[in-house]
């Protein structure tokens, strides 16, 4: 499956750079189309973020200069204590970092306060994170063809949300994590991995597996885990109180 995407994806790419080279089409025909982008923006963004000259934090922070930006880093603006963990631990805003929190919020940061169903259509997506762009420090420099040439890439498989977990094999990978996740659920400076929803619990694993989430610990354990292991771990945690 991977493999063919990303033949799928090299294909794109190879077509597009023949497209140019034979001066047919012009270069923005895979990426994000930024008009397009605006108007995703103005309709689901704009009532909560500014952007532009003036730009203030409203209900969420304002979004200029949003590549390259540390996560919860805009002076005078409070940030949920999870966004803040996030940036603390190295979430830094790039395409790939937007396209999974504008799928979904709380896939990158769990407790994070920006109420937003999500986009799920991931062509919306590269147009809105291209319009974004263009009010970034010198957009020219920041690559646009790779996060948007495989722009299904951040959608959890539906394959792999469709594993049914084996609560047992779960219990039994689980000593693992109860090291440092309280197997009480006691939230102490280390989130309660405890009475999530089987999903949420698999996309957010999901998360640092890919290393969309920034943190080094979980993304190697996360990344060692095969998706039924995750499965399993999701199905078991459930069930604890
Ligand atoms: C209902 C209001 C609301 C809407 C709609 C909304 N946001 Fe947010 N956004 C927030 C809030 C509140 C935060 C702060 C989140 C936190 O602290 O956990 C935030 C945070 C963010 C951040 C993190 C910024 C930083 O400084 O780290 C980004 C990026 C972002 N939003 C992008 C978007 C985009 C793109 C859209 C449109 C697809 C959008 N938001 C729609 C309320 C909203
Ligand atoms: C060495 C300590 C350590 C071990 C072992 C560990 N974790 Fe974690 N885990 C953490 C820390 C610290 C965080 C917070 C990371 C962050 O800020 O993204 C975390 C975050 C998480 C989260 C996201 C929680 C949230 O609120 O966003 C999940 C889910 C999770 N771990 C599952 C597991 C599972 C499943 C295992 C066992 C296979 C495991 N962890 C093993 C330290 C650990």
């Amino acid at each position: 499956m991977k493999m063919l995407r990303n033949l799928k994806s090299r294909l794109r790419i190879a077509a597009a750079t023949a497209a140019i080279l034979l001066g047919l089409a012009p270069a923005s025909a895979q990426i994000g189309d930024a008009d397009r982008g605006a108007e995703v923006y103005n309709k689901q963004c704009k009532s909560c973020h500014m952007l532009g000259e003036d730009a203030r934090n409203r209900v969420g922070p304002h979004l200029n200069g949003l590549f390259g930006r540390k996560a919860a880093s805009i002076e005078g603006y409070r940030y949920s204590k999870d966004m803040q963990r996030a940036g603390a631990d190295g979430l830094v805003w790039q395409a790939e970092q937007l396209d999974v929190y504008v799928t979904k919020p709380q896939a990158l940061v769990t407790g994070t306060r920006m109420s937003f169903r999500g986009i799920k259509d991931s062509e919306k997506r590269a147009d809105l994170i291209a319009f974004l762009r263009a009010y970034s420090d010198s957009p020219q420099d920041i690559p646009e063809a790779a996060p948007t040439a495989d722009p299904t890439e951040h959608d959890v498989d539906p394959a792999i949300l469709a594993i049914v977990g084996d609560p047992e094999y779960g219990e039994y990978l689980s000593g693992e994590c109860t090291t440092c996740h309280q197997a009480s659920g006691a939230d102490q400076g280390i989130p309660s991995i405890t009475g999530w929803p089987q999903e949420d619990f698999v996309v957010v694993m999901q998360a640092y597996k890919s290393k969309a989430r920034p943190h080094p610990v979980m993304r190697m354990i996360a990344g060692r885990l095969s998706d039924e292991e995750i499965a399993g771990l999701a199905a078991y945690f459930e069930g604890v109180e």
